[in-house]
């Protein structure tokens, strides 16, 4: 199929497209996953095997340094730390490791459990499931295009994907090894590692080096070439004249721009900064909370410490807080870049929003109100039409190497949105007028 049609084709061709994925609308695994065989493990992720063999088709092993050049060269090299220059070997160890479930305690997880090359490089579940099956307080992000973050985790507490990739391994619900050199004991005996620790850092295997060669593969997982950013490039019939509407909402109305920039240069909509913006607010005592953060950090405030709490405890809701102690942090998570957003399904920090039709209802509304939300949200009165235009928009934003994929997720999804929103009326999302606003606006119609 040619994918840039992909928005301007009529709903018979989405009709077509959907029949020719396979698509049923719930698999084996996850909601809007097509029945066709996919070899899954007792945790539900593909098999390695398979993931191997399809992240061999979207990045032929060597090109995979070469893929980075679709990023911005000047700026993708800022983003390279100093001591991992990527190279071809390293590249190669890296993705051994991502895929090495030996790096679990009980050898049933790797990173690609939860972040399945099949599954947007995400899980597809609210809360992650590491060892045992125990289930994490958050969601998965995507690791796609994760080298221009400026930090990692949703609460930023991880400065680099380097050092990033060091913590899931010690964590006890995720792959739950009790050290570093536990970790390493796990693959030592694998002749092929050490030579290819040798090869790719000239020196032994050690913890750190293990760190950055799984950087440096995720440094290869660019996916940036979607339908929007062919339009951007200057292509206008590459975007549906509805997600055109949704890109003018986007940088007006509905002020999305304001906390996910996209440009050439910064293609990938995020600030890098951390906002609170009512996510599951109303659930949350932040006041107590923060006091039991604080007793919490108090005895332990190691990096170790900060990982278990935050993914395994109530006190994840505090977000930033957990890091910086400031009260104006409470609640805030880091803008999460949006490119892909079509196949990385559920949405925000806690997987709580099942579709993209939810999360812009949910800006619509302004949020859940308390009393550390962002300045930057407030009630948008954005008619169902409208709704409409953005989430076609943000469903431009998939890589058209997952056309496919993508295509039969918009039809799942609007299916559930047809289904799970209540009946709306126009009137409803209306938003109120300040009182000063009346004042200026009188004061306006009275110059006139
Ligand atoms: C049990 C599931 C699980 C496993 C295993 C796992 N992750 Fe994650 N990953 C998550 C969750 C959940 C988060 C978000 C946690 C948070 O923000 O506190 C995350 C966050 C990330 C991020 C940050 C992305 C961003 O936008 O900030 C990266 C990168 C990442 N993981 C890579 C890895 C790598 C590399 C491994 C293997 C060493 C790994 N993950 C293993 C579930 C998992
Ligand atoms: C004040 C800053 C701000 C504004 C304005 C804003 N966002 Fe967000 N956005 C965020 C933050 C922060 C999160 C993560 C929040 C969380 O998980 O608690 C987020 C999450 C999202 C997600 C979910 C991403 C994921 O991987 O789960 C989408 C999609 C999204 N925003 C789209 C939009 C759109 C569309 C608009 C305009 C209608 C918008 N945002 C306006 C800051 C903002």
């Amino acid at each position: 199929m040619d994918s840039t049609r992909f928005f301007r084709s009529g709903p018979w061709l989405a009709a077509v497209c959907f029949a020719l994925a396979g698509g049923a609308l719930s698999g084996a695994g996850v909601a809007g996953e097509p029945a066709a065989e996919v070899p899954r493990d007792e945790l539900g992720a593909a098999t390695v095997a398979h993931q191997l063999e399809l992240l061999g088709k979207l990045i032929p092993d060597a090109e995979a340094v070469k893929a980075t050049s679709a990023f911005d060269p000047v700026v993708f090299a800022a983003h390279v730390p100093d001591d991992n220059a990527l190279t071809p070997e390293r590249v190669a160890l890296g993705r051994k490791l991502y895929f090495d479930k030996r790096l679990s305690a009980d050898g049933t997880v790797s990173c690609a459990t939860c972040h399945d090359v099949t599954r947007g490089f995400t899980d597809r579940l609210p809360g992650s499931m590491g060892i045992g099956r125990q289930v994490g307080k958050r969601n998965a992000p995507t690791v796609l295009n994760t080298a221009l973050l400026q930090t990692m985790f949703w609460d930023g507490r991880s400065p680099s994907l380097d050092h990033q990739a060091r913590q899931p391994i010690l964590n006890p619900i995720e792959m739950g090894m009790s050290s570093e050199a536990e970790a390493l004991k796990a693959i030592a005996g694998d002749a092929e590692y050490q030579e290819a620790f040798q090869k790719a850092y000239g020196r032994k295997m050690n913890y750190e080096d293990l760190g950055r060669a799984i950087g440096a593969f995720e440094r290869t997982l660019v996916f940036l070439d979607s339908p929007f950013r062919r339009f951007l490039a200057g292509d206008a019939s590459a975007l549906s004249a509805e997600a055109q509407a949704g890109w003018e909402l986007f940088n007006g109305k509905a002020r999305c721009a304001a906390c996910h920039p996209m440009n050439p240069s910064n293609p990938l909509g995020s600030d890098n900064r951390f906002h609170n913006i009512g996510v599951s607010a109303k659930r949350q005592n932040f006041e107590g909370l923060a006091q039991k953060a604080l007793t919490a950090l108090e005895k332990d405030a190691s990096e170790q410490n900060l990982d278990e709490l935050a993914i395994g405890t109530d006190l994840s809701e505090l977000g930033r807080f957990m890091v910086t102690r400031n009260r104006a942090d409470i609640g805030a998570f880091r803008t999460p870049l949006i490119l892909n957003i079509g196949i990385t399904a559920p949405y925000m920090h806690d997987g709580s929003l099942a579709t993209l039709w939810d999360v812009i209802d949910h800006y619509n509304k302004g949020g859940e109100a308390n009393l550390y939300l962002d300045g930057g949200i407030e009630p948008l009165a954005l008619s169902e039409a409208e709704i409409n235009q953005l989430v076609a928009l943000l469903f431009s934003l998939t890589d058209v190497r997952f056309a496919e994929q993508n295509q039969r997720e918009f039809e799942r999804q609007q299916a559930a949105a047809q289904q799970n929103r209540p009946v709306r009326d126009e009137g409803l999302a209306l938003r109120r007028t300040l009182p000063y606003e009346d004042r200026v606006m009188g004061a306006k119609k009275s110059d006139q």
